[in-house]
């Protein structure tokens, strides 16, 4: 069977209307601590509850590299009685919150590639936490799109979905399967971080990305990267945990327990991802004969950035420069699966015919996922 070779045609990015700083998050989470503290103050004086600690604007710049976050609800977020979005249930005969921001990155990414909803084959929904257990957001994105045949599935690898997703639809176009497919990221971070822990409560932000891929010989948009290659990777551990889930009814401690949304051992992850993550690069990089030097770009995912910069010292074998290792966290925070993809939408064009650069994403599983890519067109 002859191999299809497949090119990203085009993709998308829809950022939310609303965002937050470090400093108004901080000045909120104080307000709750202070609320908090003031409670409690007998039993924290009794030993029976932990007084909280106050967050800090400049530390969370300083140990993450982010300054702001988009979310899909400021109002929630930053009310000290609430901390957390508000973002009602839609009823069944309506568009779910969901499919809605992943159908306006998916609209654009068809645009950029010159398609329309009538060429494309499969909707992939590849995020880290989807609305509802069933029926898949993505066959609500299929419908709402308005495609009168083929399929959508859900799949959820945290952190590196897009990658894996990206798998997927190559693998589908060249063995024939589809010709043209579109994974979107809808990721609602807002909705599974905890933003009354310290810890983590700056970590993430809200958005959606979408990439449309296709047969390289039926692509006609001005901007296309071949795929060389996809290589993925999993390792379990529990140091990025969300226990949240269907069997939680049946548990007396319920969906409120703190280990029903977002929890990590940041400095355990940092420690053992980043190698693991250089290592991949180097060897995918390696079996297709591309030498560190010609790498023109790393899209890397956007969690952390001294993270970043670790993987491609590792990589480059000296630092990169902002050019070389695209920054988006500083303004978008770690949007779970699609920082990788935020970072190639906005990081790519500039680059000439032949240039070569790896998307690469890393997370909770753990699990990582490469996908090397030449512009062609
Ligand atoms: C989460 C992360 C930013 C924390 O940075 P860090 O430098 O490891 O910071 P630590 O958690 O060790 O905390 C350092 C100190 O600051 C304190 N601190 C934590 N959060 C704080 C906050 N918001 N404001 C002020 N101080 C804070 C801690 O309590 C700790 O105090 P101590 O030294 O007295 O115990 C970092 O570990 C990280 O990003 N790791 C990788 C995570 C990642 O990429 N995960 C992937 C998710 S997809």
């Amino acid at each position: 069977m002859t191999q299809q070779s497949v090119v990203i045609s085009g993709t998308g990015l829809w950022t939310p209307s609303e965002s937050i700083t470090n400093e108004e998050l901080a000045i909120s989470f104080n307000e709750y601590v202070r609320r908090h503290n003031e409670r409690y103050a007998a039993e924290i004086e009794r030993g029976e509850v932990e007084a909280l600690g106050v967050s800090d604007a400049a530390f969370i710049e300083k140990a993450s590299g982010i300054k702001q976050r988009y979310v899909l609800n400021k109002e929630g977020v930053l009310d000290p009685d609430r901390m957390y979005p508000y973002l009602p249930e839609r009823s069944d005969e309506e568009m779910s919150i969901q499919a809605e921001i992943a159908i306006k990155a998916v609209k654009q990414a068809l645009e950029n590639a010159g398609r329309t909803v009538d060429d494309l084959d499969a909707v992939l929904v590849a995020c880290s936490n989807m609305q509802r257990a069933y029926p898949a957001v993505a066959v609500e994105v299929q419908h709402y799109l308005g495609m009168e045949r083929g399929w959508g599935y859900d799949m959820n690898v945290a952190c590196s979905a897009a990658t894996f997703g990206l798998q997927a639809a190559v693998d589908a176009i060249r063995t024939g399967s589809a010709k043209c497919v579109v994974v979107v990221n809808p990721e609602i971070t807002s909705g599974h971080l905890c933003w009354t822990d310290r810890d983590c409560h700056f970590i993430f932000g809200d958005v959606s990305t979408a990439v449309v891929l296709e047969r390289e010989d039926d692509a006609t948009s001005a901007n296309q990267w071949r795929v060389l290659g996809t290589r993925l990777q999993t390792k379990f551990s529990s140091n990025i945990r969300n226990n949240f889930g269907f069997l939680n009814r049946c548990d007396e401690a319920g969906v409120g327990a703190r280990d029903k949304l977002f929890r990590q051992e940041g400095r355990k992850v940092f420690k053992e991802v980043c190698p693991m993550v250089a290592e991949q690069i180097l060897s995918h990089i390696g079996d297709l004969n591309i030498a560190p030097g010609d790498l023109n770009r790393m899209w890397l995912h956007q969690a952390n950035l001294s993270m970043n910069e670790l993987i491609a010292k590792r990589v480059l074998g000296r630092p990169a420069d902002r050019i070389e290792a695209p920054v988006i966290l500083d303004e978008y925070a770690n949007t779970s699966s699609a920082g990788s993809i935020i970072a190639f939408h906005k990081h790519n064009a500039d680059l000439p015919k032949g240039a070569q650069g790896v998307i690469c994403s890393f997370g909770a599983g753990y699990s990582i996922g490469s996908v090397i890519v030449e512009r062609v067109v």
